[in-house]
């Protein structure tokens, strides 16, 4: 394992960030949450890797790859945190601490997003902080590392 190296791991839909659901998820885009992660993560001393992917079997994947050579994950698994046993087990089967994130207050909103398969492997949640969340992910990890 690097122990300087955080993996940044976005869900569906998340690629449309900037235009999905603004009111919602607000105006940033998924690029520049990308960069602003790999620049809180410089500044920690980490080096950040970003995938983003609509597959859940390349989310998956990418959970596993973690195992070789990632400190800490970050993730917003967006919907799937809400059906997804397989992208919570692949948590669990990685020996990797793990951050949930979520843009939005999802316990503000509709019933069936209020539970969370990741949130069961998660060491920490964040959610409703907006983009700031991914930041205090790291944080956290800079924090926990030390
Ligand atoms: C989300 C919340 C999920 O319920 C939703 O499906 C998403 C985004 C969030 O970041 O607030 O895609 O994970």
């Amino acid at each position: 394992m690097t122990e300087r190296r955080l993996l940044l791991v976005n869900g569906p839909n998340l690629n449309l960030l900037g235009t999905r659901q603004p009111e919602i998820y607000g105006a940033t885009t998924l690029a520049q949450i990308e960069q602003r992660f790999i620049e809180v993560a410089a500044e920690h001393g980490f080096d950040g890797r970003v995938v983003q992917s609509n597959h859940e079997g390349v989310l998956i994947d990418a959970i596993h790859d973690a195992r070789a050579d990632c400190a800490g994950i970050i993730i917003n698994p967006g919907a799937y945190s809400h059906t997804s046993v397989a992208i919570a087990d692949a948590l669990r089967s990685v020996d990797v601490p793990v951050v949930e994130v979520h843009l939005s207050n999802v316990h503000a909103r509709e019933e069936y997003r209020r539970h969370s398969f990741v949130s069961e492997v998660a060491d920490v949640v964040i959610a409703g902080a907006g983009p700031a969340g991914y930041e205090y992910a790291v944080r956290y990890f800079a924090a926990k590392l030390s």
